[in-house]
C-alpha cells in the first residue's frame, strides 16, 4: 500500500455497499464518497456509511477526480454503464457480479480494461475463504487424485413467499436470469477455481415457481425514475426462482446443481463436493471455518488452522485458529489483494473481470439449455 491511502467511493448504498466500505477501510483506503437513488438517499448514505462525500448521481461519483478507485454496488442493469464510464475515466473498479446482464457486455468491458491496463475485480468472494482455498490447494497439489464428479448446490429463502419482492425479480433490472446468475454463478466460480476443470458443457431447467408476486414488501427499483419506489399490487414474474444444471467438465468429469431462492429454512446455502479417484472434499459457506476430507480409510473434517494450512490458505487467514472467520473477513481479503494490485500492479490473486465475462457465459448457457432442452457447449 502507498504512503497516500488510495480513494475509493461506492456507486449504489444498499446492503453490499456497506461491507465494501468497510472491507476498504480495513484495507486502509478512505471511503471518498457514495452515491444512491436519489441525492437525499445518497447524503443519508455518506453519514451513515462514513463517507467524505455524497454525489448526486453514479455518473458523477464513477468519473470524479477525487476518486482512485471504483466500487459499483448498484442494481445489475446500471453495472456496464458505469464500468464503461469508470473506466474511459481511468479509475480502477470492483464491479459487483454480475458485471454486466449480456455476455457480450460482459466480454467487451474485461477487453475495455485490458486495454487501459487498469485492474477490474470482480468480487466472487467465496474464493476468500480459508478452508475453500484449502480445497484448492489439495486439489491442485493431486491429493484427491483426478477430480470424478463435482456436486452441491446454493439454496436461499428470501424469495419463497408470494409477498417477497425486490429488484432482482424485475429483468428489466436485475437481468434475463436471477437465481443463476445471482447465485449459480457464485457457486460454479467457486468450483472452477477449487478445481481447476472448466464446465465445458451443460444441461439445464430452470423453474418459476411464484409467477406472480405481490409488491411492497420490499423495496423495488425504477430504472426511469431512478428511485427506490415500494409499489402494490400483483407483480408477474419471468425470472428463475428455481435451477437444475447436469454438467460436464473439460478435464473429464462431471457434476451436478441445484440453485434456489424458494428454499425455506436455507438462508444462504453454498455447499459443494469435490470426489477425486483417492478423497473428496465437502466445503460449507454457512460453516465456513471447517473442511470435509473423506477417503475409504477413514473421513476427517478440518478446523481452519494456519499453522497446518497450504501456503495461500494460510495467508489468507487473518485470524488464529479458534477465533471464527465469515464473510466480512473474506470481502476484507479479497478488497485488500485489489488494492494491492493497484498500488504496486503485482500479480491479480483475485477474480476478475475475465471472471465475470465466464460467468456471463454460464448464465446464458444455462437459459439457452432450458429454453432449447439440449446440451450447451460453453467457449
Ligand atoms: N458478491 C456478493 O457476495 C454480493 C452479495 C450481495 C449483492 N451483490 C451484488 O451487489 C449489487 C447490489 O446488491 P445489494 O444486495 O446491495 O442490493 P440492495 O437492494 O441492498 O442495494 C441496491 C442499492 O442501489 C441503490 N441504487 C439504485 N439506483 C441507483 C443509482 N442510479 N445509483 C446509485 N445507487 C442506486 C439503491 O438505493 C440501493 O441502496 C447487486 O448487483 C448484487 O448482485 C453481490
Amino acid at each position: 500500500m502507498s504512503e497516500t491511502p488510495l480513494r475509493m467511493a461506492i456507486a449504489g448504498a444498499g446492503m453490499i455497499a456497506r461491507v465494501h466500505a468497510d472491507a476498504a477501510r480495513r484495507a486502509g483506503a478512505v471511503v471518498a464518497g457514495v452515491s444512491a437513488s436519489s441525492p437525499g438517499r445518497a447524503k443519508a448514505a455518506a453519514q451513515s456509511l462514513g463517507a467524505r462525500r455524497s454525489f448526486d448521481s453514479s455518473e458523477e461519483l464513477v468519473t470524479s477526480g477525487d476518486v482512485d478507485v471504483v466500487h459499483v454496488c448498484t442494481p445489475n442493469v446500471l453495472h456496464g454503464a458505469l464500468v464503461r464510464l469508470a473506466l474511459g475515466a481511468g479509475k480502477h473498479v470492483v464491479c459487483e457480479k454480475p458485471l454486466a446482464t449480456t455476455a457480450a457486455e460482459a466480454e467487451e468491458l474485461t477487453e475495455l480494461a485490458t486495454r487501459a491496463g487498469l485492474v477490474a475485480a470482480v468480487p466472487f468472494v467465496y474464493r476468500y475463504h480459508p478452508m475453500a482455498a484449502e480445497a484448492r490447494a489439495r486439489v491442485l497439489g493431486g491429493s484427491t487424485g483426478p477430480v470424478r464428479l463435482i456436486h452441491g448446490h446454493y439454496l436461499q429463502d428470501w424469495l419463497s413467499e408470494p409477498g417477497d419482492i425486490n429488484w432482482r425479480v424485475d429483468p428489466a433490472v436485475g437481468g434475463a436470469s436471477r437465481a443463476f446468475a445471482d447465485i449459480g454463478s457464485h457457486w460454479c466460480d467457486l468450483v472452477e477455481w477449487v478445481t481447476g476443470h472448466r464446465i465445458s458443457e451443460l444441461t439445464a431447467s430452470v423453474q418459476t415457481v411464484l409467477p406472480e408476486r405481490v409488491g411492497g414488501v420490499a423495496q423495488t427499483f425504477s430504472a426511469s425514475r431512478g428511485t427506490d419506489v415500494a409499489e402494490a399490487g400483483q407483480v408477474a414474474v419471468t425470472t428463475e426462482d428455481t435451477v437444475q444444471v447436469l454438467f460436464r467438465t473439460d478435464r473429464g468429469a462431471s457434476g451436478s446443481l441445484v440453485v434456489s431462492q424458494v428454499s425455506p429454512g436455507r438462508k444462504n446455502r453454498l455447499w459443494f463436493e469435490v470426489d477425486g479417484a483417492a478423497a473428496s472434499l465437502a466445503f460449507d459457506q454457512e460453516n465456513p471455518e471447517l473442511l470435509f476430507v473423506g477417503s475409504r480409510n477413514g473421513n476427517a473434517v478440518l478446523p481452519r488452522d494456519p499453522a497446518l494450512l497450504s501456503p495461500e490458505a494460510a495467508r489468507i487467514s487473518t485470524l488464529p485458529a479458534g477465533h471464527p472467520m465469515g464473510y466480512y473477513d473474506c470481502f476484507a481479503g479479497l478488497v485488500a489483494d485489489v488494492y494491492r494490485t493497484v498500488a504496486d500492479g503485482g500479480e491479480q490473486r483475485f477474480p476478475t473481470f475475465g471472471d465475470a465475462a465466464r460467468a456471463a457465459r454460464l448464465t446464458e448457457a444455462v437459459l439457452c439449455s432450458a429454453r432449447t432442452r439440449s446440451w450447451i457447449e460453453v467457449s
